[in-house]
């Protein structure tokens, strides 16, 4: 399997998989959630269910991991119209950096106009403790520092511009909503902000790297989300994420912890209620968005003034 960034997927594509969801249920989702590992059970609380196994969905990007549901599954969550992903595409399973993020833009040719992720993630921030909440307020692509980065390659300005802006990449109002939602419910003890780091994975953080995260300003890491919130964000989609900390990391030599997926496994059940219960509530506020902001968003303007900067000569 090709690891290379160069986008190896048209615009049919992606309107392919898209025209068959649309003509396979009549659920017409503006919102979507990208389960993380261990936090599938959201998806199995939508009422009125209509569920696509991956492989059924034509072109969709296959699942490998076994025993790992892989399906997307329409319905109505506390009441509102949503679409889930139940199990996503990792770029340590192999994928190259389009697979991981097709189904993000299937989601734009859906109408969906706003992208809720979760994850896993090991805690650099000392003050944060396992099975805290954290809201992602920005994010490190350090694979997009390596090249990595899904809007690599020939630009498809159906999708968005060339040079989409990345500073407002986590909804300010959306953080907002969720304090507040936190709050209402209890959960507010422990929940926290910061910034999310993605690494490739699938080995876990050296000590050493981990104090470098520290330093970079990064506060939680893990192997997921970036791309995606990169591709939705490419296309105008509203995006808000939380990273469930299962485990702190390792960054002093005198210590026997071992970061290990059972503990991740194991916090993940812990507070697996929690979080379905701060997302389904979240999105039983959601309003719609206003039509403006779904648009293929960022430097367009400039782009149709200096053609230059298309061709990359930058
Ligand atoms: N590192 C990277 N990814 C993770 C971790 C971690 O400590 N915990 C959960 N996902």
């Amino acid at each position: 399997m090709s690891t290379s960034s160069e986008c190896s997927y048209s615009y049919e594509d992606y309107k392919e998989t898209a025209d068959w969801l649309l003509a396979n249920t009549d659920i017409r989702p503006k919102v979507a959630i990208i389960c993380g590992s261990g936090l599938g059970g959201l998806a199995d609380l939508l009422d009125n269910k209509k569920v696509f196994p991956y492989h059924k969905i034509p072109r969709f990007p296959q699942s490998t991991v076994q025993g790992h549901k892989g399906q997307l599954v329409f319905g109505e969550l506390n009441g509102k119209q949503c679409v889930c992903m139940q199990g996503r595409f990792h770029f340590y399973e192999g994928y190259n950096i389009a697979t991981v993020t097709y189904p993000v833009r299937v989601f734009f040719l859906l109408g969906i106009e706003t992208l809720i992720v979760t994850n896993a993630a090991g805690g650099l921030n000392s003050k944060f403790k396992m099975g805290d909440i954290m809201l992602i307020k920005d994010h490190i692509n350090m694979p997009g520092f390596a090249g990595q980065n899904p809007l690599c390659g020939r630009n498809e300005e159906r999708f968005g511009v060339r040079f989409p802006c990345m500073s407002d990449a986590y909804d300010r109002d959306f953080a907002r909503m969720a304090r507040e939602t936190a709050q209402e419910l209890g959960c507010d003890s422990f929940l926290q902000e910061g910034v999310y780091c993605m690494l490739a994975g699938p080995c876990y953080e050296t000590i050493a790297e981990c104090r470098v995260l520290q330093i970079l300003g990064a506060d939680a890491v893990g192997m997921s989300t970036v791309p995606e919130v990169v591709v939705a964000r490419h296309c105008g989609m509203r995006v808000f994420g939380l990273s469930l900390i299962t485990n702190k990391v390792v960054t002093d030599y005198n210590s026997t912890e071992k970061a290990n997926h059972e503990e991740v496994l194991g916090t993940t059940r812990m507070r697996t209620e929690d979080l379905q219960k701060l997302v389904s509530n979240l999105v039983a506020k959601i309003k719609g968005h206003r039509k403006s902001e779904r648009k293929p968003r960022g430097h367009a303007g400039i782009n149709h003034l200096y053609p230059f900067l298309e061709q990359g000569i930058h």
